[in-house]
């Protein structure tokens, strides 16, 4: 499984490549305002920041809502860089330009999945990948690694491409559950990612091996 970082943090993104287990990163319009990214230059010039840092894929919000302004933005953001994924909301709108991008050999990613119905659309229309927001649905008392079960069920029946990108996750256990589902991609904050590290028997462990190694 591949393991994305979910943040427009240029430290937190070094941080995790320099762990040596990173495949790519995700953003979106929230977490750019939370690096006080503002401006269509700011924000044009920090994706290319962050493709500098890793050598995966990196989503690029549109923000427009309508098929053209989509297109425009989406091939804007397209031309930063090779690595740039365009990631594009699921509505209408969002579906032809999806179909649009994949005609054209331009990756996307659908963003805002919270059914396996939106899934099947974002597949059907050629998208990289689909994002299923499983914390959000979990945050609302559903079960957001069901729908990433769904979803695996339903392009392993017809042999979709789309690789289904686990987004909205909160900790280590989902990371783990979508490994054992079958997630193609996790993308986690640096936190849950690092969460995976540790464990008190290693910690202990480990404090045992070294006082042992002084006698
Ligand atoms: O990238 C979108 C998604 O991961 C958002 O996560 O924590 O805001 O629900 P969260």
């Amino acid at each position: 499984m591949k393991f994305f970082i979910d943040t427009a943090n240029l430290a937190q993104i070094k941080e995790a490549q320099d762990l040596g287990v990173l495949d790519g990163v995700t953003t979106n319009p929230s977490l750019m305002a939370k690096e006080g990214i503002k401006g269509e230059g700011a924000i044009l010039k920090h994706y290319v920041d962050i493709c500098n840092i890793v050598t995966g894929d990196v989503s690029a919000e549109v923000i427009a809502t309508d098929f053209d302004g989509m297109v425009r933005e989406g091939e804007a953001l397209a031309e930063l860089h090779e690595r740039i994924v365009v990631k594009i909301p699921m509505i209408k709108e969002g579906v032809k330009a999806i179909k649009y991008f994949s005609e054209k050999g331009i990756k996307t990613n659908c963003t805002l999945v919270f059914s396996a119905g939106q899934a099947l659309l974002a597949a059907k229309a050629g998208a990289t990948y689909v994002s299923p927001f499983i914390g959000r649905l979990d945050d609302v008392s559903t079960d957001g690694l069901k729908l990433i079960e769904d979803i695996r069920i339903i392009y392993d029946n017809f042999g979709y491409e789309t690789q289904i990108l686990a987004a909205s996750v909160r900790h280590p256990m989902h990371i783990i559950e979508c490994a054992k589902i079958g997630a193609d991609v996790a993308t986690c904050p640096l936190s849950a990612i690092t969460a995976l590290l540790k464990h008190p028997l290693t910690d202990s462990g480990l404090a045992q091996f070294l006082a042992d190694a002084k006698k």
